[in-house]
């Protein structure tokens, strides 16, 4: 297991997405409500990039912005629309002022 830090706390506010490469991870890092979540970036059901789309609040979801299927951030799980495998979710963790992401390769 290797633990990255992904960038700082203050540099992904609540509400906001962004996509990150980790050696040939395409990542999607999410600020909901204080709580980071990492998943891949990449939807299922046909790869575009979750960093477009857009945030479910109240599911704890990403909206794809191909066609609209939902995933969970919480366990990758498809929970709306065409997508049917879940995206692979990573643990993170807030080291001191560092959002880490960890890895098993
Ligand atoms: S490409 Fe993601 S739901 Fe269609």
């Amino acid at each position: 297991m290797v633990d990255v830090p992904l960038c700082r706390v203050d540099e992904l506010s609540d509400g906001v997405m962004r996509h990150y490469e980790h050696i040939g991870y395409d990542l999607l890092l999410v600020n909901l409500d204080g709580t980071f979540y990492c998943v891949d970036a990449a939807c299922t059901f046909s790869w575009a990039d979750l960093s477009q789309g857009v945030l479910d609040r109240e599911k704890k979801g990403v909206v794809c912005p191909g066609c609209g299927g939902t995933f969970s951030l919480e366990t990758g799980q498809p929970l709306a629309g065409p997508p049917k495998f879940p995206l692979e979710v990573y643990e993170v963790h807030v080291v001191g002022d560092d959002v880490v992401v960890t890895f098993v390769y």
